[in-house]
């Protein structure tokens, strides 16, 4: 077992500092920004019905469904197409209004949650095609979709998805790329100028796990913390939910995501000097509203840690510790936004003698209901 996890103390470790290869193989053969192309092969049959869906939903659990939130930002920015995200197994015991012109993107690293398989045979049984986001290749779900990509991060061991989820939202910002060309809703220079972003992504989370120690310190001052909260706004808000997600699966602390504009309806009333609070913060079309959200934060006490764009200034004024990942595309930020909260869920769980890769009452994969 300490051969596999080739050097690190756990896998969730390991997988974590997998990113830039993973999420490089995710894209390996489907993309050049030289010859301005994305190709998924596995959608090519089905191109045309991408192109005209009426409406897109998305069906995952869990982390994956937290990606699937990621990919309803970018399909409705770039492509125009209106987008549902579901967890599903509420879509499936709801009565769900479904067209065949709608298609269903089931969204599982395993392939195997079983809520996720029931939903998909709910929505094709009333005429909707099916496409599959799924990591385990030849898995239940993807042979019960009738196309799909998969993410390629190779297996992925420790109960808290990491690379499976960067995997999930590079494939499928991708894809909501491909249709926004198709369709003709995106201008050539956005396209260009995304396509060379995902060529970059894989060097950039290189360059964000830089932080490892620097969050490791943080760790250690946060560790005894009962609550936290994670609050970010826009791409960044489904990245505040995942933040939230790892710490509680792995550590036990109670925390919750917020867009942070909603925290003045309520979790502002929880602000007090012990209350950490990660905003993702990055510098873009949100920046200014997010600054002040940090600001009522700080009004009120409350600890801050941002994550914010290399180089910014005033931020690190006004939080007690901020993180710095690089610049890059607005759209594809949680791809980067996200590996300083893996580590930092990562390192308070082992400081609190967790069991990070199999923490308790959580499985790999639910396939029962
Ligand atoms: C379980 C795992 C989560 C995962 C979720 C969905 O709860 O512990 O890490 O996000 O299932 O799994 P899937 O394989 O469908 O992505």
């Amino acid at each position: 077992e300490s051969i596999e996890k080739g050097g690190f103390e756990h896998f969730m470790l390991k997988e974590i500092f997998e990113q830039p290869k993973s999420v490089k193989d995710s894209m390996r053969g489907r993309i050049s920004a030289e010859k301005g192309q994305i190709m998924l092969g596995g959608l090519r049959e089905y191109l045309d019905k991408l192109t005209q869906a009426q409406r897109i939903i998305i069906l995952g659990c869990g982390t994956s469904w937290h990606a699937g939130l990621v990919a309803e930002y970018i399909f409705e920015e770039y492509a125009r197409i209106p987008v549902e995200v579901e967890y599903a197994s509420e879509f499936r015991y709801r009565n769900p209004v479904i067209n065949p012109e709608d298609i269903v993107i089931a969204i599982s690293q395993s392939g195997e949650t079983a809520d996720t398989l029931a939903a998909i045979e709910l929505a094709k049984s009333k005429g909707a095609v099916i496409f599959g986001v799924c990591n385990v290749v030849g898995a239940s779900i993807p042979r019960a979709t009738h196309a799909g990509a998969y993410t390629h991060a190779g297996p992925e061991i420790g109960v808290a998805s990491t690379k499976a989820f960067t995997a999930q939202v590079t494939v499928l910002s991708m894809m909501a790329i491909v249709a926004a060309k198709s369709r003709g809703t995106i201008s050539d220079k956005v396209y260009r100028e995304l396509l060379t972003a995902f060529e970059d992504i894989p060097v950039k989370i290189q360059q964000a796990l830089n932080s490892n120690a620097q969050i490791k310190y943080i760790a250690d001052i946060f560790k005894d913390a009962r609550n936290f909260l994670y609050l970010g706004r826009g791409y960044n808000f489904p990245v505040a939910l995942e933040g939230a997600l790892k710490l509680k699966e792995i550590s036990y602390i109670h925390a919750e995501g917020y867009p942070a504009a909603e925290m003045k309806h309520g979790p502002i009333a929880l602000i007090d000097e012990e209350m950490p609070v990660v905003f993702i913060a990055t510098k873009d079309s949100s920046y200014e509203k997010i600054v002040s959200n940090i600001q009522e934060v700080r009004a009120r006490k409350g600890r801050v840690i941002a994550v914010v764009t290399e180089g910014d200034q005033l931020i690190k004024q006004m939080a007690e510790f901020v993180i710095e990942i690089p610049a890059t595309h607005e759209a594809l930020t949680p791809i980067l936004a996200v590996i300083p909260l893996q580590l930092l869920s990562y390192y308070i769980a082992v400081m609190r003698g967790c069991n990070v890769d199999q923490p308790r009452n959580l499985a790999k994969s639910v396939t029962v209901e």
